[in-house]
């Protein structure tokens, strides 16, 4: 497949268009963003790290059953995915208090839930990505029904196989976000990335935390936590 043009550039990847319409190229940056774009860095060997783990998370969930966009990966950074348009919900899921939803509680990290929550939030960063409910996404046409629940379905199936997963690392999954995009004919499947940058893991034993949370709260150690996880990972 041919690399042409980029079509898009995001806050952490670039996206290009290929010889053939259906597919693009996913090109994974090391830049590095928290509060909507206004904290800005780069994390050494992300963009790499972000992409195989995002490929192999991809292929993992693939064999049990949850349709992705991904094709093939052509390099430490880059990929072939399915092209898809967003669908512009990001869709949440939690399986312990941490983050927004301890502040907006105002409640401690660390609670385990006895069954996972999930929540959308409104893909805009000049809106601050507001949260979403299923009935303001079907009114403001972001999504049908049909196809939330559809998405609802995915995405606690992705976090039965995730979680399960990471365990088997010695790794907690607290919570992740993922994005979904619709194929031509309409088709839902999962896209963007699944990494550290959009998950948070907690190391099973200590809690010590493995993933962006380290940049966001300016923790230290940024590097080293994502070079962990690629080994938990990889070996
Ligand atoms: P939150 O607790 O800040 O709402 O984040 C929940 C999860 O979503 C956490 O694993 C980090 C991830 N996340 C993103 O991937 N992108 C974002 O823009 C935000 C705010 C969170
Ligand atoms: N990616 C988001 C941003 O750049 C925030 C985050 O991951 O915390 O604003």
């Amino acid at each position: 497949m041919e690399k042409r043009q980029q079509i898009y550039e995001g806050k952490a990847k670039k996206v290009y268009a290929t010889d053939d319409e259906n597919f693009v190229i996913v090109s994974y940056k090391d830049d590095a963003t928290a509060l909507d774009g206004l904290k800005k860095g780069t994390i050494a060997g992300k963009g790499a790290i972000n992409n195989r783990m995002t490929n192999f998370l991809m292929r993992l969930l693939e064999k049990n059953g949850v349709p992705t966009h991904f094709v093939e990966e052509l390099n430490d950074r880059e990929t072939v995915v399915k092209k898809v348009s967003i669908v512009p919900l990001e869709v949440i899921i939690r399986n312990v208090s941490a983050g927004s939803f301890a502040k907006r509680f105002g409640v401690e990290e660390g609670i385990v839930f006895d069954s996972p929550t999930i929540e959308f939030s409104y893909k805009n960063d000049e809106l601050h990505d507001p949260l979403m409910n299923s009935y303001h996404a079907i009114a403001l046409k972001v999504a049908t029904r049909e196809e939330i629940e559809y998405i609802k379905s995915l995405a606690f199936k992705v976090n039965e196989v995730l979680k399960e997963y990471f365990l088997s690392l010695g790794v907690k999954l607290i919570d992740f976000k993922l994005e979904f995009g619709k194929l031509a004919d309409g088709t839902i499947v999962l896209a963007d990335e699944i990494s550290p940058d959009t998950c948070r893991f907690w190391d099973a034993e200590t809690n010590e935390k493995l993933d962006k949370d380290r940049f966001r709260r300016d923790m230290g150690g940024v590097e080293d936590a994502y070079k962990e996880m690629m080994h938990r990972v990889f070996g």
